[in-house]
């Protein structure tokens, strides 16, 4: 276990300024100064357990107050009291026994090669926290959060949070921005028989991407939902006019005209 465990130590050490207090749930403290290792082995090296908690923090976009508890400005990082230490404690465990399920789906064996993770060729790729979380303690797609939105206010509510978050992340690893993004989330509101809230969503896609073909075939569909057959066509004229390649809504032009 300790062969994997130091593989995917990454990134720089954490300087600790604050002084760690010791808990009083801790068992006997060990030579690396920590008391409540309940899942890694209690001598794991302090710079080991250190790098971990870095990477913790990038994976989930967080802060180490986000899992360990703050008194008067000091850390108790032994306490178990946060739900969200507890919690991650778990997700250690459920992350190596996905790592261990794996490399017996994938036939490869999980202690191949050297220590490194980069440098273990026959090992099977590696599930981290960030595999799942990639810079979000809750890592729920782009579409769930804008449809949870909209139970409250609809799609200018959905549109609202899209357009929130997209400020806020635009560039990271949290969420997917593409053209695709929004069509998506307009195609779910055009299946749930919303068209005018697919063509909010789409024409906000057209300030972001004004050339985007695929946003344009996608309206035309919405469109044509509502009866506006006219419509529908000018707009799969755009988007075949964008895209030349776009066969799909080369073929919804003539199924349309043809009717
Ligand atoms: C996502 C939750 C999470 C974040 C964020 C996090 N930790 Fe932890 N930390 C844990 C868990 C879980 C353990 C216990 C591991 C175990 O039981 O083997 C732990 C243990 C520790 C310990 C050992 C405490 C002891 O005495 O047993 C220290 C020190 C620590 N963390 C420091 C930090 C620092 C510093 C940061 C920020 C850079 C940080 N942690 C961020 C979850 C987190
Ligand atoms: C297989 C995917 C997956 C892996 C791997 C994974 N997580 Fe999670 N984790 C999730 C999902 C999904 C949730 C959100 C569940 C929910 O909606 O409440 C979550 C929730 C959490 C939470 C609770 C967040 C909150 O505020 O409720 C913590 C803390 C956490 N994970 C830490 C970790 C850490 C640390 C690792 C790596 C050791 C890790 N997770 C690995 C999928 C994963």
């Amino acid at each position: 276990m300790m062969r994997a465990f130091y593989g995917i130590a990454l990134g720089s050490l954490l300087l600790l300024t604050g002084s760690i207090v010791a808990s009083a749930q801790g068992g006997s403290a060990q030579p690396n100064g920590f008391t409540n290792l309940q899942v890694w082995p209690v001598d794991t090296p302090r710079a080991v357990v250190l790098n971990f908690m870095n990477a913790f923090n990038r994976s989930l976009g967080v802060e180490c107050n986000y899992c360990h508890v703050q008194r008067d400005g000091k850390f108790d990082f032994a306490s178990d009291e946060k739900r969200e230490k507890r919690v991650a404690r778990k997700m250690i465990l459920f992350r190596d026994s996905i790592n261990v399920e794996l490399a017996a789906i994938v036939d490869k064996p999980v202690t191949a090669g050297p220590t490194s993770v980069e440098a273990r060729p026959g090992a099977p790729t590696r599930v981290l926290c960030a595999s799942c979380h990639h810079g979000l303690p809750i890592p729920a797609p782009l579409g769930e959060v804008t449809s949870e939105a909209e139970k409250s206010g609809g799609a200018i509510a959905g549109l609202a949070k899209f357009k929130e978050l997209r400020a806020k992340f635009y560039g990271g690893q949290q969420y997917d921005f593409t053209e695709y993004a929004l069509v998506g989330i307009a195609t779910t509101a055009l299946n749930a028989k919303r068209p005018d809230d697919a063509l909010r969503y789409l024409q906000a896609n057209l300030e972001y991407f004004p050339k985007s073909s695929m946003t344009y075939q996608a309206m035309a569909q919405a469109k044509n939902a509502k009866g506006d057959k006219g419509a529908a066509i000018k707009d799969l004229e755009t988007a075949v006019q964008l895209d030349p390649q776009n066969a799909q809504a080369k073929n919804q032009l003539q199924q349309l005209k043809g009717q």
